[in-house]
């Protein structure tokens, strides 16, 4: 993929952020905080030891320090658009890295999830999104509907109220400013419940307070 959309594109930027020991910094920091908030979000939804947990966009494993010693060994997966990042966080995030084989952390930048399993029960992208533009997420959530155990995809959005206020920069309630055609990106409540009805999902917004004011959806099978 040749298109630049978000400083991840830039030529190196996870190689030399790794090189410097920045593996942390650059998924946003607030590491052990956003990693709970996710488990808490992921335990809420139901999800057991037994489960089995697809991480899109998983990083340095910020969420899967604390799902992986949660989950039964083998139960998590993970894809991100550097699998160099994901070996980082295997080496130096997780307790015990033998439970968690390397080969389930996979290099995606397209959302076409190659490898993962037919036994993916649930699945998360916190903060993917984001850093994306909104045909992404339509494609993620085309490629999911693929595995047949899937019960929940939870995903985080910035939002903005209405079309004429996204067509302008639109001050998130922390600070953070977002826009239409450039990253950070927002989209309308409306275009999550569209993207989600044409690719064969149900999705309910949640109104939990998370980090940087964005918003969870969770959807299920239509
Ligand atoms: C803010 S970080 C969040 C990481 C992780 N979900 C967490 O909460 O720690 C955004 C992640 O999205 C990944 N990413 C960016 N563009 C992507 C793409 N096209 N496909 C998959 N991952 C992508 C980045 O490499 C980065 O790890």
């Amino acid at each position: 993929m040749s298109a630049r959309h978000n400083p991840y594109d830039a030529e190196n930027f996870h190689a030399s952020a790794i090189a410097e020991g920045r593996h942390r910094s650059i998924v946003g920091g607030r590491w052990d905080e956003t990693g709970r908030i996710q488990m808490e979000i992921l335990r809420d939804a139901g999800l057991r030891p037994d489960h089995h947990l697809l991480d899109i966009g998983a990083g340095a494993l910020r969420l899967g320090c604390k799902a992986v010693p949660y989950l039964d060994p083998g139960h998590y997966w993970a894809t991100d658009a550097s699998r160099a990042l994901l070996l980082a966080g295997h080496a130096q995030e997780l307790e015990d890295p033998s439970r968690l084989p390397e080969t389930q952390l996979i290099e995606d930048q397209s959302f076409d999830f190659p490898g993962v399993p037919d036994t993916i029960t649930h699945a998360i992208a916190f903060a993917v999104f984001p850093h994306l533009p909104m045909a992404y997420l339509r494609r993620a959530l085309t490629n999911l509907r693929r595995f047949p155990a899937l019960e929940r995809v939870m995903f985080t959005v910035f939002l903005a109220p209405d079309a004429g206020h996204a067509a302008r920069p639109f001050r998130q309630p922390d600070g953070v400013v977002t826009h239409d055609l450039r990253a950070p990106y927002h989209v309308l409540p409306e275009d999550v419940t569209h993207m989600a009805q044409v690719t064969g999902w149900a999705v309910q917004r949640d109104d939990r307070m998370l980090p940087r004011g964005q918003v969870l959806f969770t959807a299920t099978p239509a």
